[in-house]
């Protein structure tokens, strides 16, 4: 069977740190709160660097570590709800900047589900034989997004990119599945603004990200657990035979209460949450880079990865290191 290997990953994140006590001199809120309840510990703040550079900056470490060239590149989907353009769209500024061009270049919004619906779009596009190499990226200012005086919001999300390239190889199938509750969309709502308001007014409130944080959290606590049990019946795998479990990363607390449903030990559920935060679609890839440079995958090894978020959706998928 054709399927999509991953052959490099990369992934950038903006030097510019804020940590809890950052926050606290902005909103009202403390670092025993933020780390208790979400486990969040500093946030990556772009300040002039844009979606797309920071997609760029992924994606050329990506392929560096493929030892590709990017005239081999076919497709770039860049994951985002974010980007400061909506056109050109960021995956089109990719292609020129990375000199792709022989690929078609487009964006997906799926929020923070949106880099899991990527790689699975990808997936198909290779295992169907019309693309051979693509280049998936999931890439993220939320920081223009939020409201900055809104503490049960800013304190949550952080800025960054990351990117991995696929090469179609001869190997067993990536198993997927994905679903939406548009009834639920106003759990999560977002307009972005592109700009860090740091006065906002409270007339201004709506036009930034609006949560149901604990509508939220139970919404991803029940579906992220049925949705791996639902790709694993589609294989002979079983849940024992998961290396690491590769979730979006949220919140400590939801991906903790993830293990626990599935009465699998917390260590095979990778986090990097503290240093991150919710970085949206980014989570996942700049997640996947960092265990891959630190060497922790071995050919053959079986991933889970699942995301979810505003929409409402959620999506997964089983797949062969
Ligand atoms: O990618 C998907 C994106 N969304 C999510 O993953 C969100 C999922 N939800 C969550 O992570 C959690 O619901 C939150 C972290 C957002 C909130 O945690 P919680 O345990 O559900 O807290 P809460 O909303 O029930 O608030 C508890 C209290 C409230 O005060 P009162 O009413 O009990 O006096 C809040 O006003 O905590 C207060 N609070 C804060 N206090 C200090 C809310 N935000 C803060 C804050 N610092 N930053």
């Amino acid at each position: 069977m054709i399927t999509g290997k991953i052959l490099g990953t990369g992934s950038y994140v903006p030097p510019r740190v804020m940590d809890n006590d950052d926050m606290a001199r902005i909103v009202d809120t403390n670092d025993e709160w933020i780390r208790e309840r979400t486990g969040i510990g500093r946030r990556h703040i772009a300040e002039n660097e844009t979606t797309s550079y920071m997609a760029t900056r992924a994606a050329l470490r990506a392929i560096e570590q493929s030892g590709i060239a990017p005239e081999e590149i076919e497709m770039v989907i860049v994951a985002t709800s974010s980007s400061e353009t909506i056109y050109p769209c960021a995956a089109c500024e990719v292609q020129r900047e990375i000199k792709a061009e022989n690929a078609v270049g487009y964006d997906l919004n799926g929020a923070c589900t949106g880099f899991v619906l990527a790689f699975n779009t990808a997936q198909a596009y290779i295992s169907a034989g019309l693309y051979r190499t693509i280049l998936v990226i999931g890439a993220e200012s939320m920081s223009h997004m939020v409201n900055w005086t809104d503490r049960s919001t800013c304190i949550l999300f952080g800025d960054g990119a990351g990117a991995v390239v696929l090469r179609a190889q001869e190997g067993e199938p990536v198993r997927m599945a994905a679903h939406s509750d548009g009834e639920k969309g106003p759990a999560l709502k977002g307009l972005s603004r592109h700009r860090k308001d740091w006065d906002c007014k409270d007339s201004d409130k709506d036009a930034y990200i609006r949560m149901d944080g604990q509508g939220v959290f139970k919404f991803a606590v029940r579906k992220v657990p049925e949705i791996i049990e639902e790709i694993l019946e589609q294989s002979d795998v079983s849940l024992e035979d998961i290396e690491y479990f590769i979730l979006h990363q949220a919140n400590r607390r939801i991906i903790e209460a993830v293990a626990k449903r599935l009465k699998t030990d917390i260590s095979r559920f990778p986090m990097n949450l503290e240093e991150y935060a919710n970085t949206s679609a980014a989570t996942v890839p700049i997640l996947l880079d960092e265990m891959n440079r630190k060497g922790m995958f071995k050919r053959g090894q079986k991933l889970m990865m699942a995301g979810f978020g505003a929409g409402l959706t959620w999506a997964g998928c089983l797949f062969e290191w």
